[in-house]
């Protein structure tokens, strides 16, 4: 990721393709998985904002095999997060790069704490991720 991109806060992660692809309603967050081909492969991430949603969120496909969820907003100041390729980490979009491994916890840079994780339930081809709830 290239120095101006980090000065201008501008993350890697793309919303999906499919915006029809998620909804959100009453702190829950629905996720059709086949349709969101940006979670296909490990290391695959989407961020979804706006549309009622109380807060940023960052849907990763682990390099675990795991699906997590984080309040996409860096605790320094705020930036949106990217995961990091071939790592099970996460890393802040700003020239600061304050990092996290997938619990939420800072392992590096500047941010104040952790960041929120959301339980993630996968119900057949849904994903369900758990607004009301932070981990
Ligand atoms: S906003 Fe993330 S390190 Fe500064």
């Amino acid at each position: 990721m290239g120095f101006l991109s980090r000065l201008l806060g501008i993350c890697r992660t793309r919303p999906p393709a499919a915006p029809e692809a998620w909804r959100y309603a009453q702190g829950s967050l629905e996720i059709e998985l086949p349709r969101v081909q940006e979670l296909e492969q490990p290391g695959g991430a989407v961020r979804l904002e706006g549309r009622g949603l109380p807060v940023r969120v960052l849907i990763v496909h682990g390099e675990d095999g795991e699906y997590h969820a984080f309040r996409n907003h860096c605790t320094h100041a705020g930036r949106r997060l990217d995961p990091l390729p071939g790592q099970p980490n996460l890393m802040c979009c700003s020239v600061n790069k304050s990092t996290y491994d997938y619990h939420g916890d800072k392992l590096a840079g500047p941010a104040k704490g952790p960041v929120d994780t959301y339980p993630v339930d996968r119900r057949g081809h849904l994903l369900i991720v758990d607004l009301s709830e932070t981990g």
